[in-house]
């Protein structure tokens, strides 16, 4: 671990969960905890509560749950250590270099070493680009429509054709060729002992930003028409492909209610200059959850705005299930053949891309138009076909509000009887059920609801019935649970039930920082089960997992020991077990 377990409670302790969360929810005090819309999920009756004491979350709705930390893991995508930082930072902690391992303490080097590089290599590309003999270069960018201040504004630049140009300037500023090869801007020459040269010599520079707007990686395109087209940093301990978006250091602060998202480079650098400044690319790599994620953080909704080409086409349709599982609104413009936003904003405009963009149809409908094309619906067999797989497109990835507004619009478009594809539709709704739950649960863990196993309902009855808990624990040991943390769990609890002394939450806050470790946690700490209420229900409960847990402990104990009387001890207490009658009232 990379703090020691006093930093990281310190942290934790200080940071101030209600104010936290509150920033993504609205929260309101109820009793000892606060309640709200759950962030996790859908919903418009508060079912998210936070306990200030135990500084845990926890949604009845969706069994999201967890401390601070995996809060903001879950909710801003951040590393266990991304989160610590954050917090640090937010409520002044100094991390101390000095709890860093070695190794970290070099990786914290390199990274600073590597950013100063890529900077450094910026503004070097910069610089060539504004030199009157590469000419060429800046004449490339401005006859494709920028200005001066757009290529400032992104940074362009260039790198000439001196394959060692770069190097040698880099080199007299004291970087090692290891360093160097690392930054991802070098290649290493076979031929030429192993000398390293610059991996983008002769093209237009693109530098990639990172939120803070720190360089973290470079495009660069060809000034003609070699292959290939573009280049790209590979992926380094600061270049991630899959959680950074072209444009976004820029386009996060629009202000803008919806993200624009382009296939490439110049669409982005046109969109900004031509005032769409809420444009964004992923780079040359297919759209991830990680984007929609980030996407998700400053805006509710994004227009796909991609190539009419087949490729184009299927990157939207691959896009948007991964923007809707976050709980994102998306619309689809593709622009007609051949062009990309670059282009039509050349010929057309501002005014005309903003009028595409306003009436862009909804993912849903640029869905169907796509399956129209497979089918000739002057044929009454293809229609029906056709009918048959929109029902099952819209039974598959629609809510009940949608459904009902794209009933009336397919029926009235495609003059079919709203009765009959209702009832289409919930035929591929009975039967798709179970694939439907499947593919949401792969695309996002937490749209869908949270499945405790019984173990772990059972340790939040104990934490939660504690006069009921009393007459059971004697029956009870840890090692009845799994190793690891329900082990711990079960431990804690059935101590507290003993002595009557709360349970150490920093004990499990240092040892079980995953999200899903702190999702039970939560589980088991704050969701005290209202069926439960019910005491006749929950005695019944506790008996038979005592008896059930109690069975599958003796039979463990049976194949594992080979001491005789531990045998003929198991033995006993198995024939106990189906004589055992917990009184709960004097017991
Ligand atoms: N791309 C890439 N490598 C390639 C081709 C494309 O990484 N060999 C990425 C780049 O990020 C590029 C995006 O895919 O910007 C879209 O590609 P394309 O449509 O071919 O490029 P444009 O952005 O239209 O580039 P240009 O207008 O400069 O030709
Ligand atoms: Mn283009």
């Amino acid at each position: 671990m990379l703090y020691p377990e006093h930093v990281i409670e310190e942290i934790r302790e200080q940071s101030d969960i209600i104010s936290i969360i509150s920033e993504y929810t609205a929260l309101n005090k109820k009793g000892s905890s606060y309640v709200g819309l759950c962030p996790f999920h859908n919903e418009k009756t508060p079912s998210f509560s936070v306990s200030e004491d135990k500084q845990l979350y926890y949604c009845f709705g969706c069994g999201a749950g967890g401390n601070v930390i995996t809060f903001l893991m879950q909710k801003e995508n951040m590393t266990f250590i991304e989160a610590i930082k954050y917090l640090a930072e937010r409520e002044n902690i100094k991390l101390d270099e000095t709890y860093l391992s070695n190794e970290e303490v070099e990786n914290n080097k390199k990274r600073g070493l590597l950013l100063e590089i890529l900077t450094e290599s910026a503004r070097y590309f910069h610089y060539s680009l504004r030199a009157p003999e590469n000419e060429e270069a800046l004449h490339y960018l401005t006859s494709r429509g920028l200005t001066m201040e757009t290529i400032k504004h992104f940074g362009l630049g260039y790198a000439t054709h001196q394959f060692n140009d770069l190097y040698e300037y880099l080199k007299q500023k004291g970087y090692s060729d290891q360093l160097l090869l690392e930054s991802g801007l070098f290649l290493q020459s076979k031929q030429n002992q192993n000398r390293l040269y610059d991996r983008f010599a002769g093209r237009v520079i693109y530098p990639i930003f990172d939120l803070s707007k720190k360089v973290i990686a470079f495009g660069g395109r060809v000034l003609d028409g070699s292959m290939p087209k573009y280049l790209n940093s590979p992926e380094n301990i600061l270049f991630n492909k899959s959680r950074n978006l072209y444009g976004m250091h820029l386009a996060k602060n629009s202000g803008a209610s919806y993200f624009i998202l382009v296939e490439g480079y110049m669409d982005v650098i046109a969109m900004h200059q031509a005032g769409f400044t809420q444009t964004v690319a992923s780079l040359g790599t297919a759209f991830t959850p990680g984007h929609a994620k980030l996407l998700k953080r400053h805006a509710k909704e994004v227009v796909i705005l991609y190539d009419s080409d087949g490729a184009g086409q299927k990157a939207a349709l691959r896009a948007i299930p991964i923007l809707r599982s976050e709980g994102l609104k998306v619309k689809v413009l593709l622009l007609q053949e051949g062009k990309d936003p670059d282009e039509y904003l050349k010929t057309h405009g501002y005014e005309s891309m903003k009028n595409l963009l306003e009436g862009a149809p909804s993912d849903l409908w640029f869905q169907i138009r796509t399956i129209e094309k497979k089918y000739d619906l002057k044929i009454p067999e293809e229609k029906v076909k056709f009918l048959q797989e929109i029902a099952g497109l819209l039974a598959d990835t629609s809510s009940s509000i949608e459904q009902a507004i794209y009933l009336k619009e397919i029926s009235k478009t495609y003059e079919i009887d709203e009765e009959a594809f209702k009832a289409e539709m919930n035929r591929y709704y009975q039967q798709g059920k179970r694939k439907v739950a499947m593919k949401v649960e792969a695309v996002s863990p937490h749209q869908k609801k949270q499945v405790f196993n019984n173990e772990v309902i059972f340790l939040a009855n104990l934490y939660h019935y504690p006069n009921l808990a009393r007459h059971v624990q004697s029956y009870l040991k840890p090692e009845f649970f799994e190793q690891g943390l329900l082990y711990d769990l079960a431990k804690a609890i059935l101590e507290s039930l003993r002595t009557g002394e709360e349970i150490d939450m920093t004990y499990f806050t240092t040892h079980y920082p995953e999200v899903n470790e702190q999702n039970i946690i939560s589980h088991v700490l704050i969701h005290k089960d209202q069926r439960y209420e019910d005491i006749a229900l929950l005695q019944k409960m506790m008996t038979e997992n005592v008896k059930r847990l109690n069975k599958i402990y003796i039979e463990r104990r049976l194949k594992e020991t080979t001491d005789i009387s531990e045998v003929q001890n198991l033995l006993f207490q198995k024939k106990e077990l189906d004589r055992l009658n917990i009184d709960y009232i004097n017991g």
